[in-house]
């Protein structure tokens, strides 16, 4: 029986120009170059100009993912931003990337989901797809973490970049084979909000009347995110039937090297299939799969038919992961 998948006809990303390296940052807080790039792997990231906004960057990226697709931005019926930096508290910085392509028709939002915001957007604009309530949708991860970081703090301040990445995804009938469809083939989404206080913004329109600054428990963080981001995995593999020899790309949140080294160890995905940009772009949280994806589209890694896992975990705790034939 015949299926509809979700499937992607094109990626696009934007980086701000500002690149801020270690030596930089060493200069401001007492850290170095040689602490975090043992700790994390990164090694610079980049930051929004002033007046940059999320939006700028969203519509930046989204611009090239509709070049990259080589279609007319009015055939976009459905966006879904993920962002935990929105230019405003409201309207949704998805209505601002909407008017900006000259778009009116359709809906657009964002979603709140920290760093698993791709994986959730991803997983609800395909759920949209295959429900046949739209038939194109770009999927859009969106940050400016630069504007929430205390750059006082040197446990935070040195993990987090800004930038955007999306996809256009196509609504498509597809011969209903798992092994051999193109398109969003799983996803599977986990939220535990026990976890709230290990990784949070300590401001907000309900409670403070601020926007805050981010605050985690980095220890805490790192302990738990290795066991979840397999679990969700393993998900995927039991809902396909895919392996780990089966994935041609593992494309994961860039939030830690450490982190993602130890998940593709755990699960025995080779080290030659892992997608990493965190040295160059930091965690840019939402952005931050988007923004791999596209570095490894570019580049001739990732082809037409290759099996792509997504992964990611973030802020609540939330975690999820999404396997896509490209
Ligand atoms: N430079 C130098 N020293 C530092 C820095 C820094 N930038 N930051 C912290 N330290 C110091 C601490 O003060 C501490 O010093 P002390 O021993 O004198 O008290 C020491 O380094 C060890 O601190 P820890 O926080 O225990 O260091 P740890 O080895 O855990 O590394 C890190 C910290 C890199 C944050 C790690 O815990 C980590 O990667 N956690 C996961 C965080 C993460 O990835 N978050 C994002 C995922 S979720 C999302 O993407 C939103």
């Amino acid at each position: 029986m015949t299926a509809i998948r979700s499937v992607v006809l094109g990626c696009g990303s934007y980086l701000p120009q500002k690149v801020l390296t270690n030596a930089e940052l060493a200069a401001r807080v007492d850290t170095s170059d040689e602490w975090i790039t043992q700790r994390t792997g990164i090694r610079q990231r980049h930051i929004a100009a002033d007046g940059e906004f999320t939006s700028h960057l969203g519509i930046a990226a989204a611009k090239a993912a509709l070049a990259d697709a080589g279609i007319d931005a009015q055939s976009i019926d459905l966006i879904v931003l993920a962002t935990s930096t929105p230019d405003n508290t409201f309207p949704a910085t998805a209505v601002a990337v909407q008017n900006g392509l000259g778009i009116n028709h359709g809906a657009a939002f964002d979603l709140q989901a920290v760093c698993s915001g791709f994986v959730f957007a991803l997983a609800t604009a395909d759920n949209f797809l295959r429900s046949g309530a739209f038939k194109r949708a770009l999927v859009i991860g969106a940050e400016t973490f630069s504007r929430i970081l205390d750059w006082n703090d040197r446990g935070t301040c040195v993990l987090f970049g800004d930038g955007a990445g999306a996809v256009v995804l196509e609504a498509q009938e597809q011969p209903g084979n798992v092994a051999s469809d193109r398109g969003v083939l799983t996803t599977h989404l986990r939220s535990d909000g026990r976890h709230q206080s290990k990784l949070y913004v300590d401001g907000g329109p309900s409670s403070t009347q601020t926007v805050g600054h981010l605050r985690m428990e980095g220890r805490e963080v790192f302990k738990h995110a290795v066991g979840m981001i397999t679990d969700v995995i393993v998900d995927a593999f039991n809902a396909t039937g895919a392996t780990a020899d089966a994935i041609d790309w593992f494309i994961p949140h860039q939030a830690n090297k450490r982190i993602i080294d130890a998940s593709a160890h755990k699960l025995h995905i080779a080290p030659q299939k892992v997608v990493l940009t965190v040295d160059r772009h930091g965690n840019t949280s939402a952005a931050s799969i988007p923004l791999a994806l596209c570095v490894a589209v570019r580049d001739g890694r990732v082809k037409k038919g290759d099996l792509v896992l997504f992964e990611a975990m973030g802020g609540g705790f939330t975690w999820g992961s999404a396997l896509v034939r490209w």
